[in-house]
């Protein structure tokens, strides 16, 4: 069967580290006859402003729509900070988010190689172990146009991305380190005790678990209280983090600070429940922007791109074996030698390989896994 991919490099270092990541698709492609991927090409971002006037046209956002997943690069830069709002680049991010119906955005918080947790601001007893992934609702909430109190299309929205968070412990499990097979614990994050969405929030959320997951243990936490544990001890969350819109985004740039280097965290935002019969489709991007300052100097780490290329391989194709292996790939490059890896790494993580050395030893290891 033939994946339809739409690749959408972006702006700056957008193009350098989504090169990188479609070298894994080239390995893949030699390695197993019958992975067969079409690759359509689009822009995005200031290249699409300069070239069409719009930061995301009708057109690619329709190639979006009809194809299985799209790897995003990062958009943006200063040529572009004096358009009107309306016309960022970023708003190409936006518009293809609500085309898609990407509705749960995921982000892991780990340490893929152990030589990463010197780049934690955390003591290394305290960040050590950290292992959760933070699922936020994306496409509602207090962020977005119309507010609207019909109960009926927020139950959706709450439910639909309960439905995600409990997919994701069922495959997470409790961990490498034991022989439990349950599914993780899922933590709750909301303010039910001052906010009546929030209270809305946590309802439906009850409620979803009751009837749908009862096997799955699920916590609530309030949603500040969760900011300072997991700065204090962040282990407590390790399973899956559900929260909403405001919240989530909150909480997702402080787990990045735990991992501590914006060139190593990926990110989903998908359009259905993984791990459901069928695959479902999404958007795979890098947390981090388009690093104007470094872009053209073959610094720009591509690990979160490539990262991010393992949740798309993970979620939309279905390819959970590799997804690991493409993630041992990239332990093995990161990991210094006295731990048996390679010791590959960009300015940002203290080495001195570029963003092609980095790129080609991943699809290296990943070709001999
Ligand atoms: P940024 O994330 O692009 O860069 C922040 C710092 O981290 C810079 O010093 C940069 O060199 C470094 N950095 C980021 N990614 C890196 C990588 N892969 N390897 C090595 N170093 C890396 O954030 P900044 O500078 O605030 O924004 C730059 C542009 O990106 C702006 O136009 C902003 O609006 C846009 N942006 C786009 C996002 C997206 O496409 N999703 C997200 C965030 C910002
Ligand atoms: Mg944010």
């Amino acid at each position: 069967e033939i994946r339809k991919l739409l690749v959408l490099p972006g702006d700056h270092i957008g193009p350098e580290i989504i090169a990188e990541a479609l070298k894994i698709l080239a390995v893949l492609e030699e390695e197993l006859p019958n992975f067969k991927v079409q690759i359509s090409y689009g822009l995005i971002g200031g290249a699409s402003l300069d070239k069409t006037g719009s930061a995301i046209t009708d057109e690619v956002l329709e190639t979006a729509v009809a194809s299985d997943a799209v790897l995003l690069g990062s958009v943006g830069g200063p040529e572009w900070a004096h358009v009107p709002g309306a016309l960022s680049p970023e708003k190409g991010i936006l518009h293809l988010r609500q085309r898609l119906d990407a509705f749960a955005n995921i982000r892991p918080c780990r340490f893929y190689a152990s030589s990463l947790l010197n780049q934690s601001p955390l003591k290394p007893e305290i960040a050590a172990g950290v292992d959760f992934v933070l699922v936020r609702e994306n496409c509602g909430g207090a962020y977005f146009g119309t507010k609207t109190e019909f109960e009926d299309e927020a139950r959706t929205e709450v439910e639909r991305c309960a439905r995600v968070s409990a997919a994701l412990a069922r495959t997470f499990g409790r961990g490498k380190n034991t022989d439990d097979k349950s599914p993780a614990i899922v933590w709750n994050a909301d303010k039910a005790n001052v906010l009546a969405s929030g209270r809305f929030w946590r309802t439906v959320t009850h409620d979803i678990f009751e009837r749908e997951f009862p096997d799955i243990e699920l916590h609530d936490q309030l949603a500040d209280s969760m900011a300072m544990v997991m700065v204090k001890a962040p282990t407590k969350f390790n399973g899956v983090i559900h929260t909403d819109n405001t919240f989530g985004d909150i909480l997702s740039d402080i787990s990045g600070g735990i991992v501590g280097s914006l060139g190593v965290l990926p990110s989903a935002s998908v359009c259905g429940v993984p791990g459901s019969e069928k695959p479902v489709k999404g958007i795979y991007e890098a947390v981090h922007g388009s690093a104007p300052d470094i872009s053209g100097t073959g610094q720009a780490n591509p690990i979160a791109q490539i990262l991010s290329l393992a949740m798309l391989l993970r979620y939309s194709f279905s390819m959970p074996r590799q997804a690991d292996l493409l993630e041992d790939a990239v332990r093995k490059t990161l990991e210094v030698r006295e731990h048996g890896g390679l010791g590959i790494r960009t300015k940002d993580l203290g080495g001195s390989a570029s963003t092609q050395d980095v790129g080609d030893a991943v699809a290296f290891q990943f070709r001999t896994l």
